[in-house]
């Protein structure tokens, strides 16, 4: 099957949104946790968060089209600071409740039963039930001209994860955390490591690095 850009068009807008969401592939699963300069908190799951740099640690999410009524975005340009929470096998239903149109005065939290988690000096919730939390401070915002979405960019200055799904070369064991993945918006996928590869080199063959256990450290 093949697709040109006037079929993509024709799709009815619902089918269109599912297939672009899909097909541009496997997603990272993350709650964004922000709050008013009164202290009022807010949660919204996120699936376009990509690393941006690693020095300084750069990341970078894109916001929908909307004003104020983007309550995820308002906080962040109101206080400066917002958290990513891996999205875990534990919690996949409250997660994805949060993207419901909840008002302004009604927290995500609350209506799921998720815990906000403070940190001194930071004003902007973590989710106590995420095992791998990052706290992020705003440091680009444009709005896209091509279709009025949000780039947002923050730089982590603090990440919460547990030491023992910290491998030896640096990177986080996902898998054992039990973070999940996303397609589309809608379905969630544990993450299975299928082969770990050593650095590719020119004038070398690819040659496999030793592959990472799926140990449970994190799933209840
Ligand atoms: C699986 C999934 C992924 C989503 N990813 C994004 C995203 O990357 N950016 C975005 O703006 N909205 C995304 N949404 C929609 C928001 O979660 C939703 O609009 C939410 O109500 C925003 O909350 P807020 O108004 O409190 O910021 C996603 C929704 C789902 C179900």
């Amino acid at each position: 099957m093949q697709l040109d850009s006037h079929a993509i068009a024709d799709l009815p807008s619902q089918k269109r949104a599912a297939f672009v969401n899909s097909v541009t592939g496997f997603k990272s699963a993350n709650l964004v946790g922000t709050a008013t300069t009164e202290g009022a908190t807010n949660l919204a799951i996120m699936s376009s968060v990509v690393h941006l740099g690693s020095h300084p640690p750069l990341v970078a999410l894109i916001i929908r089209p909307g004003g104020e009524e983007r309550h995820t975005l308002a906080n962040m340009l109101a206080t400066g600071c917002f958290t990513i929470n891996h999205v875990n096998t534990t919690m996949i239903e409250a997660a994805h409740q949060t993207a419901a149109r909840y008002p302004q005065q009604i927290s995500e939290f609350d209506a799921t039963g998720l815990t906000p988690e403070w940190h001194e000096d930071f004003p902007a919730p973590m989710v106590g039930e995420a095992y791998i939390k990052l706290g992020l401070q705003l440091r680009e915002h444009q709005a896209l001209e091509i279709n009025g979405t949000h780039l947002v960019i923050g730089e982590i200055v603090k990440a919460l994860f547990p030491e023992s799904g910290l491998m030896t070369d640096g990177s986080l064991n996902l898998s054992a955390c039990d973070t999940v993945a996303l397609t589309g918006l809608d379905t969630y996928h544990e993450g299975l490591p299928v082969k770990r590869m050593a650095y590719a080199k020119p004038d070398l063959p690819p040659r496999q690095a030793q592959l990472m256990v799926k140990s449970p450290i994190c799933a209840a």
